[in-house]
């Protein structure tokens, strides 16, 4: 059976949410491998909106395990939220949700020291989502993190938290002048809210390998993008994880060795949130128009996003990391209504044509564009690949030209649905289990 690793070509927000629910549809189990409620995965089914931030949003698939992989950060209060609205719509949990022991948690000194960083007025601001992300990654790499299988034993995890907090405190109080955080109630109040996500703390790790020794199929889901990776991406300006491929083995517990197909997520055009490079953003006008049509707005944080034009060097550079086998396009349809549509295939620096994108110059490129005419039709309603008019397809061949990566999927709408096989694909994983 294939196991198929997804991930965003982006910075991030290409779709993921709705890809994956496409996808997964037929996965025994899915696990997430990095990153926290900094993620937003929005699916919608059935004319019910979901948002997921921290649970998988496979699990409103009925038989699908779910496991939260050991390379992520879990905030209690987030998980809990979406255990409620789980509850809610009587989606059955049964033993499906595990979240891997040795994930790490987010605690309310992290949240509070990331927004205080990353402050407007803060100088080496990158604009994060405020969710605590990098002061628990930190806690991780700096070996004093408290992790999920803490939360077994009240004692040992009061002691670890009675640590950490003189520490936060500390840095509260000298550095941002703030007030610290009470222990008594701190230690009280977050052990009442991880009762219930203490039932679900197992090994992913095993449970993940398991199932691939049965040859069940295993989605791996990654958030955020590729290049918001912490190793790979536009450093300083990304998040704290391995976004890409090679984060999947640190943060499942399995061996790269079992990994069989990448696909990569991107938009038929190119967004991000926070600071940092963004070669092909759009004037503002141009912006607001297309954020507009695409309801462009964080999930997590409501922040309007950056907009601009499909930037290929950016997405081939992901293809080349990743090994990518496809590429899944989302949003197409967003740019229905639009004269013409541009494509970035390289960059001008300093008077010389490049193809590459190296985070290191990415601030200097100027974009090169080459323009085609829009299709000015709705491409809401097709569902095959030659119901969509042709100049949609003329663009879809030109970015799968451009990356050097075939098309699998285009999505033209939110609903699952709303999604077309591309004729190129060549994707075990999509063919009937
Ligand atoms: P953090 O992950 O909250 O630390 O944020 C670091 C950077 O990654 C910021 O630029 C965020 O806007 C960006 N980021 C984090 N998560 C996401 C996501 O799910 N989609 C898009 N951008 C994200």
């Amino acid at each position: 059976m294939p196991n198929l690793t997804i991930v965003g070509a982006q910075w991030g927000d290409e779709g993921k949410g709705k890809a994956v629910d496409y996808l997964a549809g037929s996965a025994d189990l899915v696990a997430r491998f990095q990153g926290g409620p900094n993620a937003g995965h929005t699916v919608r089914v059935d004319r019910n909106t979901f948002t997921f931030h921290q649970i998988p949003s496979a699990i409103l698939y009925p038989k699908t395990t779910c496991i939260v992989g050991c390379g992520c950060v879990v905030d209690p209060y987030v998980f809990e939220h979406e255990l409620a609205v789980l509850r809610k719509k009587k989606v059955p949990l049964g033993q499906r949700l595990v979240v891997d022991r040795r994930a790490h948690m987010i605690l309310p000194y992290h949240r509070q020291l990331d927004q205080l960083r990353d402050d407007q007025s803060a100088k080496q601001r990158i604009g994060t989502t405020g969710r605590g992300i990098g002061p628990a990654y930190a806690d991780k790499v700096n070996r004093t993190g408290i992790r999920a299988g803490d939360l077994l034993s009240e004692e040992a995890f009061n002691d670890k938290l009675k640590h950490n907090l003189a520490a936060a405190n500390f840095l509260l109080m000298d550095r941002y002048k703030a007030e610290p955080i009470p222990f008594k109630a701190t230690a009280h109040d977050y052990w009442q809210a991880t009762r219930r996500i203490a039932k679900m703390v197992g090994d992913g790790s095993r449970t993940i390998e398991d199932a691939l020794r049965r040859g069940k199929r295993v989605l791996f889901e990654g958030a955020q993008g590729m290049h918001l990776d912490i190793d790979l991406g536009t450093y300083p300006y990304v998040t704290s994880s391995s976004t890409w491929a090679g984060g999947v083995a640190p943060g499942t517990g399995i061996s790269p060795v079992w990994l069989e197909e990448v696909v990569g997520i991107a938009k038929a055009y190119t967004t991000r949130v926070g600071l940092g490079p963004f070669p092909t953003e759009m004037n503002e006008a141009d912006a607001t128009h297309l954020r507009e049509l695409g309801n462009e707005y964080g999930a997590t944080t409501g922040r309007p996003r950056r907009c601009g034009w499909f930037d290929a060097p950016v997405v081939r550079a992901s293809v080349r990391h990743n090994r990518l086998q496809a590429l899944i396009i989302t949003k197409l349809d967003v740019l229905d209504s639009l004269d013409e549509v541009k494509v970035c295939h390289a960059y001008r620096l300093r008077g010389r044509e490049v193809g590459d994108f190296d985070p290191f110059h990415a601030v200097e490129y100027e974009p090169v564009y080459e323009t085609m005419p829009g299709w000015r039709q709705k491409t809401s309603g097709c569902r095959t690949f030659s119901g969509l008019p042709v100049r949609a397809r003329r663009y879809l061949a030109r970015l799968e030209d451009v990356c050097d990566c075939p098309i699998a999927l285009v999505s033209v709408g939110s609903e699952r649905s709303q999604t077309i096989p591309f004729k190129s694909n060549k994707l075990r994983w999509l063919r009937a289990p």
